[in-house]
């Protein structure tokens, strides 16, 4: 890889999730100079912009016409990530797309199309697969450790396509049918709290779906409207998988360790975590399970001045984030694929539309890949044009211009940034 080529990277988008891409930029200023931001509301424009010195704009067209940029980070409400990436695409611009890449497959389509006709890469920020542990996890897995995989469980731990991307990487195949039951329950308020934003609902929607795989292995996924809410606080939250000879539990609540039978009997090997203390950073070089052969997953960041948080799972995010801005520096500079890419996402935001699709037909099975468009996804195109005033795909060149993005700007709010 040609390391000492920096590409100029802009970001699209300075809200919530914007502010854990920007410490992940900054620890990787050997790849990227870090040169505007844009974003409708020019406060959260400028507040990301001042602590870096660079330039904030509130105008798209003339953030891509004044900047010469190699790659912009969109981190804008998924509902308009197409008309981002129309406007990247005909600027000529690479990207990177937060998840999910689109509401529905008909969005997602159109932004491989304008990437495809412009011959820009996409790669998208899907964290699930590439957090430490899941990597961990698959080199045991293809190291035989928990001998053939049978089932693939996800249980309150990450929800909608994340958990699809984790469980189809944990199963190492694709899935051919779901069948999904969901039920709303009415439950006792919560109580908004700063660090818990908007969870004041007095229901709660619950799904519980079966995934078949291609290879045979059974996926098992279950997930609350409140998974963070203080109501369901406490709850166990894992992923777990299941082998022949043995199974692998991970997550952020309970147990993370690998058993496996060796004789006959249970061996238990609990989740290590080598670190290197730097002044105030404490850095995480590897992660491992005892087991003979030992499995590790080395750190590929440790070299880097990256910024993690003291919990040892939400670093797992911080690793995430490098690798998904590497992934896309690595397809621009060697003019290869994206690690991920837009098919991979796709996938599972298309997995999350079939089981919707298969709970509204109370269980019934639904095949993949998926035919026509779906009762949800048509109502995602409806409550798209009831709020921006036009069709998400038809009218895209029309939307993109400032005053019918004034239209679609939502959930605004003001953020301290802290880089
Ligand atoms: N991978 C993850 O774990 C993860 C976590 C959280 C959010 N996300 C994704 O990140 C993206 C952003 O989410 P967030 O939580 O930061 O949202 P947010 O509402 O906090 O921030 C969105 C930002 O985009 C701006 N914006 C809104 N509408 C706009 C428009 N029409 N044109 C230009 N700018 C506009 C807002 O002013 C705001 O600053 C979403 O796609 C979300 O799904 C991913």
């Amino acid at each position: 890889m040609a390391e000492s080529k920096r590409l100029r990277l802009g970001l699209l988008g300075a809200g919530r999730r914007a502010q854990a891409h920007l410490t992940t930029i900054a620890g990787l200023a050997d790849r990227y100079e870090f040169v505007a931001v844009y974003d409708l509301a020019e406060g959260n424009a400028h507040a990301v912009a001042a602590p870096f010195g660079i330039k904030a704009y509130s105008d798209i067209n003339e953030f891509f016409s004044r900047e010469r940029l190699d790659v912009v980070d969109i981190v804008t409400p998924s509902e308009c990530h197409h008309l981002m990436a129309k406007v990247a695409a005909d600027h000529g611009v690479h990207m990177l797309i937060e998840t999910p890449l689109a509401p529905t497959r008909a969005m997602m389509n159109f932004i491989a199309e304008v990437a495809d006709k412009a011959g820009v890469r996409v790669e998208v920020a899907e964290n699930a697969w590439r957090q430490p542990l899941q990597r961990l996890n698959r080199k045991a897995m293809d190291a035989g450790l928990i001998g053939g995989l049978l089932r693939v469980s996800n249980f309150y731990e990450i929800g909608g396509y994340h958990a699809m991307a984790a469980l189809r990487y944990c199963a190492g195949a694709e899935v051919d049918e779901v069948r999904g039951i969901a039920h709303r329950f009415e439950v006792e308020r919560s109580v908004e709290t700063p660090d818990v934003p908007g969870m004041t609902s007095d229901t709660e929607s619950w799904t519980q779906a079966l995934l078949f795989f291609a290879n045979g292995a059974i996926g098992s996924y279950v997930q609350i409207s409140t998974w963070t809410s203080p109501l369901r606080r406490g709850h166990p939250r894992f992923i777990t998988v299941e082998g022949t000879r043995g199974l692998i539990a991970s997550g952020r609540s309970g147990v993370n360790a690998l058993y496996r039978l060796e004789n006959g009997v249970q061996a238990a090997y609990p989740l290590k975590i080598d670190t290197r203390q730097e002044g105030e950073r404490k850095i995480p070089t590897r992660f491992y399970y005892e087991t003979s052969p030992r499995v590790e997953y080395a750190n590929p960041f440790a070299d880097l001045p990256l910024k993690y948080a003291d919990n040892w799972y939400r670093l797992g995010d911080d690793i995430a984030r490098a690798d998904e801005l590497t992934s896309i520096y690595r397809a621009v500079v060697n003019k290869e694929s994206p690690e991920y890419g837009i098919a991979n996402a796709r996938r599972d935001q298309e997995l999350c539309i079939a089981i919707m699709e298969s709970t509204r037909l109370d269980g019934q099975s639904v095949r993949l890949p998926l035919s026509g468009e779906t009762v949800w996804e048509r109502e995602q195109h409806e409550t798209f044009r009831a709020t921006w005033g036009g069709d998400p795909l038809k009218d895209a060149d029309q939307l993109i211009t400032r005053n019918f993005l004034r239209t679609g700007l939502r959930r605004q709010r003001a953020y301290d940034f802290v880089v």
